[in-house]
């Protein structure tokens, strides 16, 4: 719930319902992933338009058992040494599974309003070694598909997308999550719906659910489907229950999570209107400030949070905007996680920097402050006000 004249980066969106739903759990004695995970998967599914959804218990493990899941198919797997194009700007849990499968990483810019790839640059970052784009909408903030899906299909290319920050929104009418050959979505605590740590990891294709299925828990055959192409059933075998085909992990998440998803789901069409309701009134207020770039809407988005880029020709940076936010009680972070080339982590990367500049310019001059899926225009005012001394 709103706090009296301040503005948090993420607030609790439970209520009665989800407790509820938590008591039932508690009541049938049955906390391990079970019939309320299954069940918000396919609610999951339904409601964006995907055939299967696998939960996990974090984003950045649906990013992990996604990318494992290139490298068992039977046709055209993915293997180490192969080439993956990545925005500069994402979230680190984008990156690790890429190179932790051996992949090169070829960091591409972002456009400074969009905060999405920079698609002059992404064209030409394609080499003859290129097998995968992966693409993130930042904040909420759709991709531009029909241009990355026109160059997948120009170069046999793999589409990776991680929407672990925008559900939700949609390109073009479509829901974001749905471009990918996989797809990512994260339920922390402060995305479009919450779970407080959950993830899922969608795809319309049966055998990469399978594997999702399998890499998820142990890497075992228990809980896959009749017909699984991915292993051959065997009469009367002892070692049905514990039988291990691929070197999985165990990121499963608990039917706690699966129920309240459930609640949280049903919520998804509010919480997004009420936040684009609040997107407005930003764009109202800051379109062409003379101080800040905002982020440039492609499609619908889903407003995660809203950023602010201190305009390059501008002789100071975000410094000077900081402590006006700080006496308004106005919370602000960097956005995403500004440009990953910079973070000492990067140095254990294999990777290609093909140009970095409008990242350098988010990760020195921009910040964000939350939105939320209630009304908080009056914030929006006070956020206005605040800006407006700098
Ligand atoms: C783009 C992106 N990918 C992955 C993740 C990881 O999600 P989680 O925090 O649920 O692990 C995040 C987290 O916010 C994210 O922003």
């Amino acid at each position: 719930m709103p706090t009296k004249n301040r503005l948090e980066l993420a607030a609790d969106s439970w209520d009665h319902r989800e407790v509820r739903a938590l008591n039932e759990v508690i009541r049938s004695r049955r906390f391990t992933m079970g019939p309320k995970v299954l069940a918000f998967e396919q609610a999951f599914a339904k409601k964006i338009g995907r055939k299967y959804a696998v939960m996990s218990n974090s984003g950045s493990s649906a990013n992990l058992i996604g990318i494992a899941s290139y490298f068992f198919r039977k046709k055209r797997p993915l293997q180490a040494g192969d080439e993956v194009i990545v925005p500069c700007v994402s979230w680190a849990t984008t990156y690790y599974p890429l190179h932790q499968y051996g992949l090169k990483l070829r960091f591409v810019d972002v456009d400074l309003e969009t905060l999405n790839y920079h698609l002059p640059s992404l064209e030409r970052a394609i080499t003859r070694k290129t097998r995968m784009i992966a693409a993130v909408s930042i904040l909420g903030n759709p991709c531009e598909f029909d241009p990355i899906l026109a160059l997948c299909k120009k170069h046999g290319l793999y589409l990776f997308e991680d929407n672990c920050e925008s559900l939700g929104a949609r390109y073009r009418g479509k829901p974001t999550g749905t471009f990918g050959d996989v797809s990512t979505f994260s339920t922390f605590f402060s995305h479009h719906i919450s779970t407080m740590e959950g993830g899922l990891t969608c795809t319309d294709d049966f055998e990469t659910y399978c594997l999702l299925r399998s890499l998820r828990n142990h890497g075992w055959t228990r809980d896959q489907d009749p017909g699984s192409p991915i292993f051959k059933k065997r009469p009367r075998d002892f070692f049905e229950a514990y039988r291990f085909i691929l070197p999985g992990y165990n990121v499963r998440p608990g039917e706690l999570q699966g129920a309240v998803g459930l609640v949280q789901l049903k919520k998804l069409d509010h919480f997004v209107a009420v936040r684009r309701k609040n997107a407005a009134h930003f764009q109202a207020l800051f379109a062409g400030h003379p101080t800040f770039i905002i982020q440039r809407e492609i499609g619908e988005s889903s407003w995660f949070a809203f950023t602010f880029i201190v305009r390059p020709e501008l002789p100071f940076s975000r410094e000077r905007a900081l402590p006006h936010l700080k006496r308004a009680g106005i919370h602000y972070r960097v956005v995403t996680g500004g440009n990953f080339l910079r973070h000492d982590v990067a140095k254990y990367v294999d990777l290609v920097d093909t140009g970095s500049k409008n990242a350098d310019l988010v990760h020195d001059r921009g910040f964000f402050v939350g939105n939320h899926p209630f009304d908080i225009r009056r914030e929006i005012d006070l956020l206005h006000k605040a800006l407006s001394k700098v």
